[in-house]
């Protein structure tokens, strides 16, 4: 049994490089050491990330996002439990609308466009075809920690 959490929050320097570095840097603090899984997408200055793991991983992890003044006016948009991961194969994969837009890929579909705004599945589907075309193409992938 594994739980997951996923929310949405907007950035609070707008430079987008700059975020990244930091979040690069301090995805290192935690992540390595548990065996928490999951996908961080930036969006312009608002980020979605999904986490998952035990229940203890997901919650320190938790703590620590909430108390971060990197970001602010967090939303929670689910959390519960899951029976199997969705993301075994990576430590934290990170994208960003360089990679691919949100909103362009949404708008193909005709869904919602406002990453905000959308549905926990649609936000699950993008992050788990972003992982299977990158898996496909044998990419490099942005990870922001070491694979487990
Ligand atoms: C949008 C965002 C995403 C983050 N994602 C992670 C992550 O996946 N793993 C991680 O260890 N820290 C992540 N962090 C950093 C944590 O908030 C925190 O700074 C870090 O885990 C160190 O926590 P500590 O000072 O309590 O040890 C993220 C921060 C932000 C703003």
């Amino acid at each position: 049994m594994h739980y997951f959490w996923i929310y949405s929050s907007r950035a609070k320097t707008a430079p987008a490089l700059a975020t990244a570095a930091l979040l690069f840097r301090q995805a290192r603090c935690r992540t390595p050491d548990t065996h928490l899984t999951g996908y961080l997408h930036r969006e312009g200055d608002i980020f979605v990330q999904y986490i998952e793991g035990s229940w203890e991983d997901v919650r320190r992890l938790r703590h620590a996002i909430l108390a971060d003044p990197a970001h602010r006016d967090i939303r929670v948009v689910a959390s519960g439990r899951i029976e199997t991961r969705r993301f075994s194969g990576w430590s934290m994969m990170y994208t960003d609308d360089s990679v691919l837009s949100f909103r362009t890929y949404q708008a193909a579909f005709g869904l919602e466009p406002d990453i905000r705004r959308a549905s926990t599945s649609d936000l699950l589907k993008f992050m788990e075809e972003m992982t299977i075309s990158y898996e496909a193409t044998g990419q490099e992938v942005p990870l922001m920690a070491e694979t487990a």
